[in-house]
């Protein structure tokens, strides 16, 4: 390891102890980030683990609506993450004013919404999921309940086609993960006949159709662990091979190809700003810290706590 960056390691872990803070990290942040993180996991396991710790801070990295629900979950904690612009596509399409509007033209529906979503937009919903148990929730909805899910439109389809329900779809969906080439894919396929395909369901659904496992990232993870097979093809943000890798020795893990030949369209872009150098600054600074409107939060930590109960 380079001196810079071992230093810059050290400096972390001695304001981690100063601070009393837990480092928390979503699977699709760099490797150096994940390996000095206390927790690393989908973005179920974060909220639910984000609660059981005792430490005074959290420092989230991943993006701003991981930070939100565990400041949300945590108000008594400080919640910093290390930079503020990191957002989600998927989060940007769905403005609360805008859904306050879609929610309201269509009473009588149960609001459900994925957990990629600001605070306000949480504040307008019945229930939160993730891609963890998106399924499992919507399965325990009485089956003539209407609902309305957003903000995925992909998420919504796989949900919709995997119960047998009819749920009115936000049309919004996330820029990394829709631009993975369906002919690409097969093209690989054909390179790696062994290969398994692994998916993840903000995926368009000609990419979930042809897919061995869909899931959360926790569960393509899972799936890759347990398989038999040496050989996988991965339909997800790129940040999961680093873990896969690392679980799965021995096995080799190939990232599904975008539709634009030699661009980076599978990083998060968002993801990607939480640096090391991030990090060691907010411990410092003890900024930037997430802060969520009282009114909001109290809404918000209603379909939070419900997904939370109906999840275990
Ligand atoms: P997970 O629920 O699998 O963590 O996915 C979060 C996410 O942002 C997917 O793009
Ligand atoms: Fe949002 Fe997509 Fe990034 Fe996930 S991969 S955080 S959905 S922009």
């Amino acid at each position: 390891m380079e001196k810079d960056k071992e230093a810059l390691i050290a400096e972390i872990r001695r304001l981690k102890q100063e601070r009393d803070a837990a480092i928390m990290a979503h699977y699709y942040t760099d490797g150096d980030i994940q390996d000095i993180a206390d927790v690393v996991g989908d973005s179920l396991a974060l909220a639910q683990k984000a609660r059981t710790l005792s430490n005074k801070v959290i420092v989230l990295c991943g993006v701003h609506f991981m930070g939100e629900t565990a400041k949300i979950l945590c108000p008594d904690k400080t919640v910093l993450v290390p930079d503020m612009e990191a957002g989600c596509s998927l989060a940007d399409s769905c403005p609360a004013d805008e859904f306050e509007a879609f929610v309201k033209a269509h009473p009588g529906h149960t609001v459900v919404s994925y957990v990629n979503t600001s605070a306000a937009v949480k504040a307008l919903t019945d229930v939160v999921v993730t891609s963890s148990n998106a399924r499992k929730i919507v399965d325990a909805l009485p089956r003539d309940e209407k609902i309305i899910f957003g903000p995925d439109r992909n998420l919504g389809n796989y949900i919709n086609s995997e119960t047998g329900r009819q749920m009115l779809l936000w049309d919004g969906a996330c820029h990394v993960h829709e631009q993975f080439s369906l002919q690409a894919i097969i093209d690989l396929k054909k390179q790696h006949p062994g290969a398994r395909l692994l998916v993840h369901p903000e995926c368009k659904k000609a990419v979930t159709l042809l897919a061995d496992h869909v899931g959360s990232t926790a569960s393509l993870l899972d799936y890759a662990r347990n398989s038999d097979a040496t050989e996988f093809i991965v339909a997800t943000e790129s940040g999961i091979l680093h873990k896969m890798r690392q679980l799965c020795p021995g096995k080799s893990f190939i990232p599904a190809p975008p539709e634009e030949a030699g661009c980076a369209c599978n990083n998060c872009s968002y993801m990607k700003l939480n640096t090391l150098g991030k990090l060691r600054d907010c411990l410092r600074d003890m900024s930037p810290a997430i802060e969520v409107d009282p009114e909001i939060a109290r809404k918000a930590i209603r379909p939070i706590d419900r997904m939370l109960e109906l999840s275990k």
